[in-house]
């Protein structure tokens, strides 16, 4: 059970899609995520899992927007053919579950050791059938993920679309690069992949009880990531083998019948097409 480090996040996420899932006007259905929430749960000392529903409060609106912004990605890219999927930072996500993916996807899951000691044994206990082939890849993507990946019967001559949803934020910036350089190598023609670009206050306070709560009490005042100065994340991808196309967040939740806030504009997500 992750109750501390950065698998607990994985947590957070679920409790979100949770309640989203039981609303009326839901934005998608994850009917897993309740049982991780109630299995974790009882886990939790109580004043503990307060603090994980009050942070899964605060980021609720943008995340649950956020989630749905995905699966419309990851239809987009199996309708362009991309027969493999792979999950940078799994956590407790069910769309090898949950979307109708077709028989002849393979959806790759990579998270740490942690996690999915976590969330095997819970979705063995439901009666969930994934529609396509799922693979656990156990790995931290600090390490050597490659081999496990290729191991797990991945095959780089296949066209990919590898998913970053609130992962590659908990890793340095060298790690970082050293990810998409590397998932930049194992991308066929026609691959695809999406980086976040955001503008946010690493001060707020959501931000900082999160810091708190992922490194532990007893932990010293953790400090955030260095912002990326004077690096163009577009530039470089292109320079490395993408072409790209920046979507603001804006644009992208207009269709959605929920209030999404209005952001900054330079805030969205640049998709990178592999060349
Ligand atoms: C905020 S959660 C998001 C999980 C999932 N993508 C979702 O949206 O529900 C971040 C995930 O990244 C994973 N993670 C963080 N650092 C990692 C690393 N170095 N290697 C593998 N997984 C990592 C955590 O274990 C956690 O499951």
């Amino acid at each position: 059970m992750p109750v501390n480090g950065v698998a607990m996040t994985a947590i957070g996420v679920a409790i979100i899609r949770a309640r989203e899932s039981e609303r009326e006007d839901r934005l998608y259905d994850d009917p897993q995520a309740k049982d991780f929430v109630a299995a974790a749960r009882a886990g939790f000392e109580p004043e503990r899992w307060a603090r994980v529903e009050a942070l899964a409060d605060q980021f609720y609106d943008g995340r649950t927007i956020g989630v749905r912004l995905v699966d419309e990605r990851f239809q987009e890219a199996v309708a362009a053919g991309c027969r493999q999927i792979v999950l940078l930072g799994a956590g407790l996500d069910t769309r090898a579950y949950r979307m109708g993916l077709p028989a002849d996807l393979h959806v790759y899951e990579i998270d740490l050791p942690e996690l999915f000691a976590f969330k095997e044994p819970v979705l063995a206990a439901t009666a969930a059938t994934s529609t396509c082939h799922r693979h656990v890849v156990t790995a931290d993507l600090r390490g050597d993920w490659r081999k496990p990946l290729l191991e797990s019967g991945f095959d780089p001559a296949v066209p990919t679309y590898w998913v970053d949803e609130g992962c590659l934020g908990y890793l340095n910036q060298d790690w970082n690069r050293q990810v998409v350089a590397t998932l930049t190598e194992l991308s066929a023609p026609g691959s695809r992949f999406g980086a976040g670009r955001m503008v946010i206050d690493p001060d707020a306070p959501r931000y900082r009880d999160l810091r708190r709560l992922v490194a532990g009490d007893d932990a010293p005042e953790p400090a955030p990531n260095p912002p990326l100065a004077d690096f163009d994340v577009e530039q470089w991808l292109n320079d490395i083998g993408w072409n790209t196309e920046f979507r603001s967040w804006n644009d992208m939740t207009a269709h959605l019948d929920r209030p999404a806030g209005r952001l900054d504009s330079r805030i969205g997500n640049i998709a990178a097409f592999r060349r």
